[in-house]
């Protein structure tokens, strides 16, 4: 069984201690794809740069709604050069994230609209972060891009009516470990996806799933993402592993 985790941050200052190490030790345990995904200009440089390093990491590159104060739109220029590496699978994340920042709505929309319009440009799908947005992200979607734009919700919400929106949409969909989470409540939002558009991600080291919650959280937990959607499904974890490998080849186009 192999296993792609399809977005984790090993950018990140939180793996400076055994950034190495940590990336061996999960290549030996099957998570034998990974995409390190940047959220500003520095981290996407890094992406870039871990992308370059080993083979079976991919980078994406963008601007993240969390990212944009002190930043001008023009800084997306830099974003397009990055682009240009050939291990660059998207542009993300980008998107809309009224939960950590209602004040500057506007200017997020600009950097998120701006950066879809690089993505048609360069032909490469989005990775949108979205969180208590939904209303204007799928407005974006719907109203201001070239429809054949196709993409991921990374993290999705695990709300049922943006997920039947963004399957309508052409969009895949990525569960983390939140799905795995005591009170959470996956079931119905699951089943509302087919299984050619599930990904799996970890979102390292964010959002370890259970039992190990209290961790940093690592690529090797994305099999407890893919068990529980296996449970769901009422497949087997090979079945999950196999289909959201390639479905992630699919949208990254690898
Ligand atoms: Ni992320």
């Amino acid at each position: 069984m192999e296993f792609f985790d399809s977005h984790a941050h090993y950018n990140d200052d939180q793996f400076n201690q055994d950034r190495e190490e940590t990336i061996t030790k999960i290549f030996a345990e099957n998570v034998t794809k990974i995409t390190c995904a940047g959220y500003n200009i520095k981290s996407s440089e890094f992406a870039v740069r871990l992308s370059k390093q080993y083979d079976f990491i991919y980078a994406t590159v963008g601007i993240s709604p969390n990212d944009i104060t002190g930043v001008k739109i023009e800084d997306v220029n830099k974003i397009a050069e990055l682009a240009q590496n050939n291990k660059v699978v998207a542009i993300g994340e980008i998107g809309l994230d009224y939960y950590w920042n209602k004040e500057n709505q506007e200017q997020q929309k600009a950097f998120f609209i701006r950066q879809i319009e690089l993505a048609d440009t360069l032909n490469l799908p989005i990775v949108i972060h979205c969180r208590d947005a939904v209303m204007d992200t799928l407005d974006i979607l719907k109203n201001q891009i070239n429809p054949k734009q196709r993409g991921i919700f990374h993290c999705c919400m695990l709300n049922k009516e943006l997920i039947k929106e963004a399957v309508k949409l052409g969009f895949y969909i990525s569960f983390s470990g939140n799905i795995t989470f005591k009170n959470a409540k996956p079931k119905e939002a699951i089943e509302e996806v087919p299984i050619d558009k599930i990904l799996i991600e970890t979102d390292s080291p964010y959002l370890t799933p259970e039992p190990f919650r209290s961790c940093r959280n690592d690529s090797r937990n994305v099999k407890l993402v893919a068990n529980k959607i296996a449970e769901i499904k009422g497949v087997s974890l090979a079945e999950i592993s196999q289909l959201t490998y390639q479905n992630a080849k699919q949208i990254y186009k690898i």
